[in-house]
């Protein structure tokens, strides 16, 4: 038989009484989380979301209470009525806030009972994924999701507070609407009142916050949800939230200085104090440091060792003189094994671009003074591992933007031996230290990308972005030396957020389009509105957005975003707990002018 509430009312969250509490009635409401049965006494460790306290069930509460105590299961919903008693020394509990009291229950009510439990949330191991997204309000009745949720809240709090005292408006913009272009496919939603149109759920506010400077809101901010049909991965998710801002007369030293005042506040959550300004580095410098536009600063920087060989060595060893020659130190991790160094050399077997040089001792026997001069640029200590990649012997001359493209492959090459070989290692001898949070500003980005399969320019961020004031004559005759005004903040190796300084002319808007391949017919179609827009007093202005949940993520030090988002989907994008996507009535589909045609005749 299940008890009402009636007008009992709290007085106390479970996490909280102390020793000095003692003596005191008190009424707590819960979770039962455990229940031991000595026979004459009953203990309920009590839960909600501050922690947990251990009520104690005696002959004395009476047969009734005592009855209700033994009827008790985990997670039946209780309120406790009861006073508060201080633990004997040899019973105290260090590993609960609440560990030096205990509640003696008076009265119970028992407010409702719970089901046979597909796994519990008290459990030490985890229940397999799928089963727990299934049931996801009893997945996140653990403590650990607990936290990251009451996490996610507090960083929330702290980023809009401090945005809000640098004068940002919080301002929102439509989920409806039409497609923004941020290199993944849209979400769509069908109108009824237009059978055959649509609207595209925004993969980011880009272009409304762009025309809220117009409209003269100096400093925008949103911590909005955007959505992107994209290969899902354990950094993203189809539905996501961004920290997304707009600077009006924004210099890219004002948008940083605004996203190192709002992580500081975020990071000060964990009781981590960032130090900043963070340090910055162009694209060409992290390619050329990190062979990869995201560096982990964690790890030494690579080091250009091409000079210690003589051209001779390089013939003799098959290597471009034209070519990046880089040597990788990893700290502390000694020789790689013989089974390593074949995973090394498997690595690169398939490459015909790049090569390695996994065995330093070999390279030495043959080559004892390039390999010395190798040491001494690289400088690794005893215990460190040492490899080198060049690029491989071309076989034919290239053009100035094939060099760069052969150059820019020999180091993300060795960019990504780096850090499979610091993962490795790390995870060996856990040389990745907790907390160590190394945040840098990457910069200077290229402003296009070729795309092979389509045979053009794409916007490497997107075609919003300004150019550089000195590469504008680029534009048309080599397009992939545009630098542009777009910068990423990366933290240990992860991409947090993204932004540019932002293009204010339609005429140079229009020529990026242009250098895109867009006809003017397709520029007035897809972006008519924001073209005439810009024309119409737009100030110089840029911003950037950053993951919330990334950041999140690493907050908690959690390795998936499912662990800090609430309901989160799959990998396959799917709900889980109330199973999303599903087919629709036809009915609905007859409303909305739609057909749906079998996949396999797609
Ligand atoms: P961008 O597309 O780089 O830039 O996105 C900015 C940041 O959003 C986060 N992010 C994601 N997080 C989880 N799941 C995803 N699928 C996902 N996609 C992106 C990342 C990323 O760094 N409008 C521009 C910003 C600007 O120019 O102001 C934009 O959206 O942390």
């Amino acid at each position: 038989m299940l008890d009402f509430l009636g007008d009992l009312k709290r007085t106390h969250m479970c996490g909280e009484l102390r020793a000095s509490d003692a003596g005191s009635k008190v009424v707590l409401m819960g979770w039962v989380n455990r229940r031991r049965d000595l026979g004459n006494i009953i203990f309920l460790d009590l839960r909600d979301r501050s922690g947990i306290t251990q009520v104690v069930v005696t002959a004395d509460a009476g047969a009734e209470v005592h009855d209700k105590a033994n009827a008790v299961r985990s997670e039946f919903v209780l309120a406790v009525i009861g006073h508060v008693k201080l633990r004997d020394a040899g019973t105290i509990n260090k590993n609960i806030s609440t560990g030096e009291v205990e509640v003696v229950a008076d009265e119970l009510r028992l407010l409702n009972d719970c089901k046979t439990l597909p796994f519990s949330p008290s459990d030490s191991v985890l229940a397999n994924e799928e089963v727990r997204l299934k049931y996801r309000y009893i997945d996140l009745r653990r403590p650990d999701l607990q936290r990251n949720i009451q996490l996610r809240h507090k960083v929330s709090i702290a980023i809009r507070e401090h945005l809000n005292a640098q004068g940002f408006y919080e301002i929102e913009t439509p989920f409806m609407t039409r497609s923004t272009p941020e290199g993944a496919r849209d979400y769509l939603v069908p109108s009824r009142v237009y059978p055959g149109e649509f609207y595209a759920l925004p993969q980011s506010p880009q272009l409304f916050k762009q025309i809220l400077m117009i409209s003269g809101f100096d400093k925008y901010f949103q911590i909005v949800r955007c959505f992107r049909d994209e290969d899902l991965r354990a950094d993203r998710q189809p539905e996501f939230t961004q920290i997304d801002l707009e600077i009006s007369f924004a210099r890219p030293e004002m948008v940083f200085h605004t996203v190192e005042g709002f992580l500081k506040a975020a990071f000060s959550t964990i009781g981590v104090d960032l130090q900043t300004p963070f340090p910055q580095m162009s694209y060409d410098q992290a390619i050329r440091l990190y062979g990869i536009d995201k560096p982990d600063l964690r790890l030494p920087c690579m080091a250009d060792v091409r000079h210690a060989f003589t051209s001779e060595n390089l013939e003799a060893l098959h290597i471009d003189a034209e070519l990046p020659v880089v040597a990788i130190v990893i700290p502390k991790v000694g020789e790689p094994t013989r089974k390593e160094r074949d995973e090394i050399k498997t690595m690169f077997g398939e490459r015909k671009d790049a090569k390695v040089f996994e065995d330093i001792k070999r390279l030495e026997k043959s080559f004892p003074e390039a390999a010395a001069k190798v040491r001494e640029i690289a400088k690794p200590n005893a215990e460190d591992l040492l490899v080198v990649v060049a690029g491989a012997k071309r076989t034919e001359p290239a053009t100035a933007s094939k060099a760069r493209q052969q150059a820019h492959a020999v180091h993300s090459a060795a960019g990504q031996l780096r850090l499979a070989l610091g993962q490795k290692y790390a995870e060996r001898h856990g040389a990745f230290k907790q907390g160590n949070f190394r945040l840098l500003w990457v910069t200077d980005f290229p402003m296009f990308e070729w795309d092979e399969a389509e045979g053009r320019w794409n916007a490497a961020h997107h075609p919003f972005t300004s150019p550089h004031d000195e590469d504008m004559d680029k534009l048309e005759s080599d397009p992939g030396a545009v630098r542009s005004l777009a910068y990423d903040v990366v933290l240990n190796g992860t991409e947090l957020g993204s932004g540019s300084i932002r293009i204010h002319r339609q005429d140079i808007q229009s020529k990026i389009f242009k250098a895109m391949g867009m006809s003017p017919e397709e520029q007035q179609a897809r972006f008519g509105f924001f073209l005439e827009a810009l024309q119409y007093g737009t100030p110089p202005h840029g911003g950037i957005a950053l993951g919330l949940d990334r950041i999140v993520m690493i907050l908690a030090g959690a390795d998936s975003l499912r662990e800090v988002i609430p309901f989160p989907k799959t990998a396959k994008a799917v709900d889980l707990m109330v199973d999303a996507p599903t087919p629709v009535s036809e009915r609905q589909l007859k409303e909305l002018g739609i057909a749906v045609v079998e996949k396999k005749d797609v």
